[in-house]
């Protein structure tokens, strides 16, 4: 059977580490499988593997300098971005992420990064402390809200003779990878799509509210996934949320339950596929108190009101044939839960998740979720960042959708 990666255009990118070693083999498998590969090189990844191995085992000439000259290749530099499907930079040293993170352009590689209009890959490959430090980290996840798909490292043994995280994922894992940024293409094209995230705040007078600790993280990669996946309109209705906006998504800034539902109102009927991602405030207080309640007034008064369920009314004004994806987070009987509520809002997916598990839930980078479907089906996904879960989950969703 043909691999996913036959005739496929890959530019492969190689900053200066020791699992430079293991990029070749990568590039060996990744022509084995029928792609076209060319290569690009800092120049310290040139210290640890030479070009002319590069060069051997993907067949083509190697990029290292941007003024090297040009001609003996069919490709000059910057058409090697236009070239590639995809770029994949492996491995992605700490110092080659700050550049990317930063926009900075002062080599081949990074300036094919700020040209590059492909979906790009960097596969970080690093020391423990170096992978850890908060600067690498931040770098890290601003590649990643900006829409650049992170590989991350795993544990096990490192070069320093050490144990930790940092080791690159193994050849397999990265090439899996790559297949399915280029396996999901576009399926969201011609499509609109309804994305709602973060926590609603409800107050009580000018100076308190009940809230949660939703950070609009999942709703946001959402949304980020679906315009990346070719949807031709993506509204992204969000609470309080300091993130920044995808790109090519138009997003809709409320506080209340209440204007939640009235942003998503005129958009309920003329989406094609709608993620209800947001956290919002299953009460608010009966009464808005103009003048800050004094301590003694608040004891016994906190009457509370039910808010409108925002996906319930999505669910009974959507568009025929529309896809409902709902998110549940339960602290026990995630499973039943989730089921009942799938049925009880007629939705086609609900999203289950327990914040109580590592790794999972609110805030954090990542989440462990599994996805339970109307026809009584199950997914199980393991831990992995909330970017990755977005790809995965608006794949799964999209197989649902009429052409
Ligand atoms: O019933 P529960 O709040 O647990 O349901 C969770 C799902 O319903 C989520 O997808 C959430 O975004 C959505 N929801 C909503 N409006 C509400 C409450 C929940 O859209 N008022």
């Amino acid at each position: 059977m043909d691999h996913i990666l036959r005739d496929k255009r890959i530019l492969v990118g190689l900053s200066g580490g020791i699992a430079c070693y293991k990029a070749c083999d990568l590039v060996s498998r990744l022509v084995q499988l029928g792609a076209s590969v060319r290569v690009v090189m800092t120049r310290n990844a040139a210290r640890f593997v030479g070009p002319l191995t590069l060069q051997a085992l993907s067949g083509a000439l190697v990029h290292t300098d941007m003024f090297e000259p040009a001609g003996q290749d069919s490709l000059d530099h910057l058409r090697l971005v236009e070239f590639a499907q995809v770029f994949v930079i492996v491995p992605a040293t700490a110092n080659i992420l700050a550049k990317l993170a930063q926009g900075l352009a002062d080599d081949l590689l990074s300036t094919c990064f700020l040209a590059a209009g492909c979906p790009v890959l960097a596969a970080p490959a690093m020391e423990s402390k170096m992978y850890l430090n908060p600067a690498t980290q931040a770098n890290l996840a601003l590649l990643e809200s900006r829409g650049v798909h992170i590989l991350h490292p795993e544990s096990g043994h490192l070069a320093s003779g050490a144990e930790g995280v940092g080791r690159l994922p193994d050849r397999e894992r990265i090439i899996e990878k790559i297949a399915s940024i280029l396996g999901a293409g576009d399926c969201l094209k011609g499509k609109t799509v309804l994305v709602t995230a973060g926590p609603t705040r409800e107050a009580l007078d000018p100076v308190r509210y009940l809230s949660n600790y939703s950070s609009g993280r999942m709703g946001f990669a959402l949304a980020r996934a679906a315009a990346r996946l070719g949807a031709k309109k993506v509204h992204l209705v969000s609470g309080p949320a300091s993130l920044p906006t995808p790109l090519g998504v138009f997003r809709h800034d409320i506080t209340t339950a209440a204007e939640m539902l009235e942003a998503v109102k005129p958009l309920a009927a003329k989406c094609d596929l709608v993620l209800a991602a947001a956290a919002v405030s299953d009460f608010a207080p009966e009464t808005f108190a103009p003048q800050k309640l004094k301590k003694g007034a608040l004891k016994n008064s906190l009457k509370l009101v039910r808010t409108p369920d925002i996906l319930e009314y999505i669910s009974k004004n959507r568009k025929p044939g529309a896809v409902l994806v709902g998110f549940a987070l339960e602290t026990e009987n995630e499973l039943e839960n989730g089921r009942e509520k799938l049925r009880r809002k007629t939705l086609d997916f609900i999203v289950v998740n327990n914040p109580l598990h590592k790794g999972a839930g609110f805030g954090g980078e990542t989440n462990r979720v599994a996805v339970l479907d109307a026809a009584g089906g199950e997914t199980d996904l393991p831990l992995m960042s909330k970017e990755e879960l977005a790809g995965r989950l608006l794949e799964l969703a999209a197989g649902r959708l009429k052409p």
